[in-house]
This record gives C-alpha cells, sequence and structure tokens, in this order.
C-alpha cells in the first residue's frame, strides 16, 4: 500500500483525466464520502453537492477520511490549501482548513491504553500553501483540547479518581499560563463545601475541588466555568441498577469539558479571562455514605434533604456556583452529566441549555457553528415548588413524575449568585458515542470543550 497520498475532491480529480478515478466517482452513490487509492496515489472523496455546506460536513468528512486512510496504513496525506477550500466552495477559506484540521485529527482519535497489542496508527495530515499555517494551527489546538476532555472521560476510576484527578490537571497545565490552585479535603472543610464533602463519604478516596485560572485579559468580565466531577456514579445508597454502569465513569464529563475549554484558550492566547471551578468526588455506597434523608447546609445558608442519593450532582455543583461568587465571576456556565431526563428530551445528538435566554440563544448559535450542538430548554417556574421539602428549604430530587432535566436546573438556579449572568449546561445525552462515525470515535466524544471555550471567548468580545 501507498505510503503517500494526495487528496483530491471529486470535481479536481476529474481533471486529471485518470478513468479508474472517474468511473469511480461515476459509480459510487452521491451523500456520502467515498475514498479511493488508485495506481496514482490519488485520494478522492465523493460527497453529494448538497452535504457540503456546513463546517460540521468538513469536520466529519476529514475524520472518515482520517479513518480510512488510517485502516489502510497510509503514513501521510497532503491536500494544497486551495483544493480542500474548492471542495467547500461555499464556506469561509480559513475556517474549511480549521474545520478539516480538526476533524481529521479526532476522527483518528483512539483510547487504546488499555489495548497495548494495537500499535496506534495515524495517517499524518499536510496541508501545504503558506497562508494556510495559521488555521491549520487552530485546528489542532481544537482537536488536542477536545481529544484531552475524551481521554480524561474514557479513563477508567481506579485510574482518574478524586485523589489522581488534581495530579492529572497540575501535570497537563504545568509551564503552561494555566494556574492551577488544589484544594484539599481539609480546605474544603474551612471553605464550607459541604454539598462536596457530604458526597464524597462513602469513597475511599478523599474529595478536592480544583480552580484552573487563565488570565489572559484582566480587562475582560471573569467567566466561571463549573465542571461536575464525578469520577464514578454507583448512585451512593440510592444505588443505580443495571447490568453495565461502566458508562458511569464519564459522570465528570462537565469536569473534561472545562478543563478541555481552559486547554484550547490557553493554547490560543485568547484574550479571556476565565476560571474553571471543578468538584471531585467519587458517589459510593458504604456504611459511611450520606443517608436519604440527611440534611446539607450550605455556606450561602440553604439547607437541602437528600432525598436521593444518586442525584448528587447538583449537590456538588451548589458548591461550585457558591464558589463562583466568591470569585466574583460575571458569567457563570456550569456544565455537568446531570440527568437522565435529558436525554429522553434530545436524544444524543444535542445538550440542553438553561438559563439566561439571551446567552443560552447565543450559545445554540455557537454550538451550531462549532459542532457543540446544544438547545434552549425552558426553567418553568410553576415547577420549583416541586422541590419543596417537609423539613429543610429544599429537596434534591423533585415530587413530580417528569420534567427531571427542568427541576434538576431550577434547583441549581437557587444557588446562582445574585449578580451573575448563568447558563446551566446538561451533556449526559451527548457524553458518549455507540459506534464511530465522522469525527466521533467510539465512547467519550470530549463534548463541551469546544462549546465553552467559544463561548467565553464570545462574551469576552
Ligand atoms: N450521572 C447521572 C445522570 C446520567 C444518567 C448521566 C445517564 C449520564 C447518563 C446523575 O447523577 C443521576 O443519577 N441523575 C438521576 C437524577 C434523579 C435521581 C433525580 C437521573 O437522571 O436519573
Ligand atoms: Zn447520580
Ligand atoms: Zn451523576
Amino acid at each position: 500500500m501507498s505510503n503517500n497520498v494526495k487528496i483530491l475532491f471529486e470535481k479536481d480529480s476529474l481533471i486529471t483525466g485518470n478513468q479508474s478515478v472517474k468511473d469511480f466517482v461515476e459509480n459510487s452513490p452521491a451523500g456520502h464520502c467515498s475514498v479511493l487509492l488508485n495506481e496514482t496515489h490519488y485520494v478522492v472523496v465523493k460527497e453529494s453537492k448538497k452535504a457540503l455546506i456546513t463546517l460540521e460536513n468538513v469536520r466529519a468528512t476529514a475524520g472518515n477520511l482520517a479513518r480510512d486512510l488510517s485502516t489502510r496504513k497510509v503514513t501521510s496525506a497532503e491536500v494544497t490549501a486551495d483544493v480542500l477550500t474548492n471542495g467547500f466552495p461555499k464556506l469561509d477559506k480559513g475556517e474549511v482548513l480549521t474545520a478539516f484540521v480538526e476533524g481529521w485529527q479526532l476522527g483518528a482519535y483512539q483510547f487504546l491504553k488499555y489495548k497495548p497489542s494495537i500499535t496506534p496508527f495515524e495517517t499524518t495530515l499536510s496541508v501545504t500553501g503558506d497562508e494556510a499555517q495559521q488555521f491549520v494551527e487552530a485546528g489542532k489546538i481544537r482537536a488536542e483540547a477536545t481529544a484531552f476532555s475524551r481521554d480524561l472521560m474514557n479513563e477508567v476510576s481506579n485510574v482518574l479518581n478524586p485523589e489522581t484527578f488534581p495530579e492529572v490537571l497540575k501535570q497537563k497545565f504545568e509551564g503552561t499560563d494555566v494556574q492551577v490552585n488544589v484544594l484539599d479535603k481539609e480546605q474544603l472543610e474551612k471553605l464550607e463545601m459541604n454539598g462536596v464533602l457530604t458526597v464524597a463519604r462513602g469513597s475511599k478516596y478523599k474529595p478536592a475541588f480544583v480552580e484552573l485560572v487563565y488570565k489572559g485579559d484582566d480587562s475582560k468580565p471573569l467567566v466561571a466555568l463549573v465542571g461536575k466531577g464525578v469520577t464514578f456514579d454507583t448512585g451512593g445508597i440510592s444505588l443505580k441498577s443495571g447490568k453495565d454502569l461502566s458508562d458511569m465513569r464519564m459522570d465528570m464529563g462537565g469536569a473534561a469539558a472545562v478543563s478541555g475549554a481552559l486547554t484550547l484558550l490557553a493554547k490560543s492566547k485568547a484574550k479571556v479571562n476565565v476560571v474553571a471551578l471543578i468538584p471531585i468526588v467519587e458517589n459510593m455506597p458504604d456504611n459511611t455514605s450520606v443517608l436519604p434523608g440527611e440534611v446539607i447546609h450550605y455556606k450561602n445558608g440553604l439547607t437541602v434533604q437528600v432525598g436521593n442519593t444518586d442525584a448528587e450532582g447538583r449537590l456538588i455543583l451548589a458548591d461550585g456556583l457558591i464558589r463562583a461568587g466568591e470569585w466574583n465571576a460575571e458569567y457563570i456556565v456550569n456544565i455537568a452529566t446531570l440527568t437522565g431526563a435529558i436525554m429522553n428530551a434530545l436524544g444524543t445528538e444535542l445538550g440542553g441549555v438553561f438559563g439566561d435566554e439571551e446567552l443560552s440563544s447565543a450559545i445554540k448559535k455557537i454550538g451550531d457553528v462549532n459542532g457543540d450542538f446544544i438547545w434552549p430548554m425552558p426553567l418553568v417556574d410553576a415547577y420549583d415548588s416541586s422541590l419543596d421539602s417537609d423539613y429543610a428549604d429544599m429537596n434534591n430530587i423533585s415530587s413530580l413524575s417528569g420534567a427531571g432535566s427542568i427541576t434538576a436546573g431550577l434547583f441549581l438556579r437557587r444557588f446562582v449568585p445574585k449578580e451573575s449572568k448563568w447558563l446551566h449546561v446538561d451533556m449526559a445525552g451527548v457524553m458518549d458515542k455507540s459506534k464511530a462515525s465522522g469525527y466521533y470515535a467510539k465512547s467519550a466524544t470530549g463534548y463541551g470543550a469546544r462549546l465553552l471555550a467559544d463561548f467565553t471567548t464570545h462574551v469576552s468580545k
């Protein structure tokens, strides 16, 4: 098999007049991406004309191509910036270059740590053209940040746990412009982070709270990104049932998203002022675990009855929101694999966003462009009283049988500092994929890294 291929699009390949390529193109069905390696080592991508109109199509095409070429053990591929941008004539040239590189790298992503017999193989891509390089670089940064989030999510829970996660972050950001503050259990006690301390009680791992600080421009409004970091969610005493709970290792997807966003922003030297706030716990049943009915006293004065220990995400995010207030954040976005109900509402293609309506519609538009799709959801005031508790200010579960994602949002809203503009992103439905397709690998998606980085940049303009 060839070691180096050049990538051409259908139109360009016909110009070469190579008969076998022409036959191939004409005989391929429209509307999908096909690849041919012919004697002259050319690759042809055929896509229906209609499909070439969004940046997501560019990323998906590149991802499929990268995977296909890797399977064929092609070592390198080359494409000229002109051929590439002509392949997607309706789109901005720079954005096409970035999206192609991003999709290529993410399409080739594999988590092979626990398959030592498989040697990682990746077809390297070179895009030629001097002016193209800044866009190529941007694509690499976006892919690397998303891949970092995927790695964190895919990692197993005995390796990535509340004691090791902070170390991984320290290592990742060492020597960068991101400062890492790790608050340990003693500091959590001083800071009265009682949600985190309570949920963590049944685990053999001490909880932690990590702050990632990036000051790319001090004059910009402070954006706090709060990410749920449950390294495994068994449900606790309200134990989950099911034959395979292994996906619950990804219950730190929010933490992965904010960590990825900080890498993206710092690497691209964004002119933003941002702090990631990451409560990290494992939710386990034990004789020390929080029991249903217990009451948590929060630092802001609110008391919460733990009606269900499996609704733990909101309990630790509450501390994160209070902490964001102590940082005087102007904008707060929390992100979490929070409710199974969001999957019933929206499926696995888009996340749900709650909170400030203007910001919700802004973040939706950002996701439309960058591939982290998201849809605005309502915080229905009439459901708020369903969180009432007989003996505390509120319960962590709703008395309603429906609207589970909305009532989770309403719970969080009670902890949002008065002065801040706030969004809540529920990413439970989009945390993983059941099969590889486009620029997604099977398993973790790395959802949210690009979304939060681009949102932060957007509000810092
Ligand atoms: N981590 C889960 C939500 C989840 C479910 C994420 C499926 C990804 C896939 C969360 O902590 C949880 O257990 N939520 C409960 C809330 C309920 C007890 C009010 C749920 O969604 O069932
Ligand atoms: Zn849970
Ligand atoms: Zn959870």
